[in-house]
């Protein structure tokens, strides 16, 4: 996959639009060297326009010596002779006018070209074991999709990792909308392909957006019932082969497609506020999960809005509910106003109080990712019967 360097985000966000699904976006050569670091080999760098020459020429140089298969892209404001002399000089192979969108994607397929003529074709398969991790409550409206994005972002700022949303609220997702992006392609397309789907079909799919790829629902209600649990089960299996994080926005009900879901997932982020309805209704869900075996011992409750003043203490909902609340957010205008703006908190504030607690609930599940739990329910093991068999989680 490429990586785009770019420090201007809106320069960011038009420019991945012309790259492949899973490029991941950094700001800068010490953020790239981050990302490249913790990742297998990318294919091409393509180094935007708003970074300046002195570093684009020092990456490319770097990269000429440490990666010889790997391909740079220059992409600059003016072409002039002096930039294509010092790109020579580097060893760039390709440099773009920055508005030349179709003239970045022909190279970046070059660029894909000759590294699969040189690595052998097996090197597009995903080698990754990501981590699904499912946000879910059988409530609507206490913060779902909220959480979903901002978790991801959080989960891969910086080029940590390389993180996919998918928006399993197909009647009414809004996961693409609370990025302002407008998704060309929808889960839809993928009906009927459970058989041969592939992650060159899939990515075909996928919205991207400066910090994740996002693969959305369809655009209207009457598409969820064409999508099949197979299918989800499928897309999951093989998002999770090219993401480190695959986050699923779940509907507020236990339908099969969310079940089938369940079966999929690593770490559940079970979602609650402060109010006797919605409490039941989580502690119900519970009971669901251990009736059928889903991620015991991997749910961590998320209270949102945790300093409402209703009558209800969180100290309340942990003894209802026998878990510990593992992630606190309080009520903040500022949240609702990031996510109205298309900006959600975790990027458009980054210092905010509930931005850096959605950071420490990504470093809480990346570590859950290592293997060190934050749940303080021990794993159970299999359960054998039928039913619980059919939603069996995937165990790593
Ligand atoms: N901690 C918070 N403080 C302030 N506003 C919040 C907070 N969490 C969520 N919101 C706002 O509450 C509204 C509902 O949140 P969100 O859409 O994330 O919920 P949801 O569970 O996904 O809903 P649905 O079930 O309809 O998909 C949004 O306007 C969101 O901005
Ligand atoms: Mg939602």
């Amino acid at each position: 996959m490429p990586v785009l360097v770019e420090s201007d985000s809106a320069w960011a966000t038009a420019l991945v639009s012309g790259l492949p699904a899973g490029t991941q976006v950094v700001a800068n050569a010490a953020q790239l060297d981050n990302w490249l670091m913790h990742q297998g080999e990318e294919y091409a760098v393509v180094v935007g326009p708003n970074i300046g020459l002195e570093e684009a020429i020092s990456i490319a140089s770097v990269l000429h010596r440490t990666r010889p298969t790997t391909d740079v892209v220059l992409l600059r404001h003016e072409l002039s002779s002096d930039v294509f002399q010092q790109a020579m000089r580097a060893g760039i192979p390709a440099v773009v006018g920055a508005a030349d969108i179709d003239g970045m994607s022909a190279a970046v397929v070059r660029a894909r070209q000759t590294w699969e003529a040189i690595k052998g074709p097996d090197v597009q398969r995903g080698d990754k074991d990501g981590k699904v991790i499912t946000v879910f409550s059988p409530k609507g409206g206490v913060g779902k999709t909220t959480v979903a994005v901002n978790l991801a972002i959080a989960l891969g700022a910086n080029g940590a990792a390389r993180v996919c949303i998918v928006d399993l609220d197909l009647a009414f997702g809004d996961v693409a909308i609370t990025l302002q992006l407008i998704p060309e392609h929808t889960v839809l397309e993928a009906v009927g392909t459970e058989e041969h789907l592939d992650f060159s079909l899939l990515e075909t799919l996928l919205t991207r957006h400066e910090t994740c790829s996002i693969l959305a629902a369809p655009t209207h209600p009457e598409g969820k019932d064409r999508i099949s649990p197979g299918l989800v089960r499928r897309v999951l299996q093989i998002l999770r082969t090219q993401f480190d994080y695959v986050v699923v926005d779940a509907a507020p009900s236990f339908d099969d497609q969310v079940l089938h879901a369940f079966a999929e997932t690593n770490e559940c982020v079970l979602v609650a506020t402060l109010d006797v309805p919605t409490v039941k209704n989580t502690k119900l869900a519970i009971e669901t999960l251990d009736a059928l075996d889903l991620v015991p011992g991997n749910r961590h409750l998320l209270l949102n809005r945790a300093d409402d003043e209703v009558g209800l203490s969180p100290a309340n909902v942990e003894s209802l509910l026998k878990m510990p609340v593992a992630v606190a957010l309080p009520s903040a205008l500022a949240v609702a106003n990031a996510t109205n703006h298309g900006r959600p908190i975790v990027l458009s504030r980054p210092e905010h109080p509930v931005s850096r607690t959605f950071v420490q609930l990504a470093g809480m599940l990346s570590g859950a990712r290592d293997g060190k739990s934050v749940s303080t329910a021990p794993n159970r093991p299999i359960e054998e019967p039928e039913q619980k068999r059919r939603f069996g989680r995937r165990r790593k």
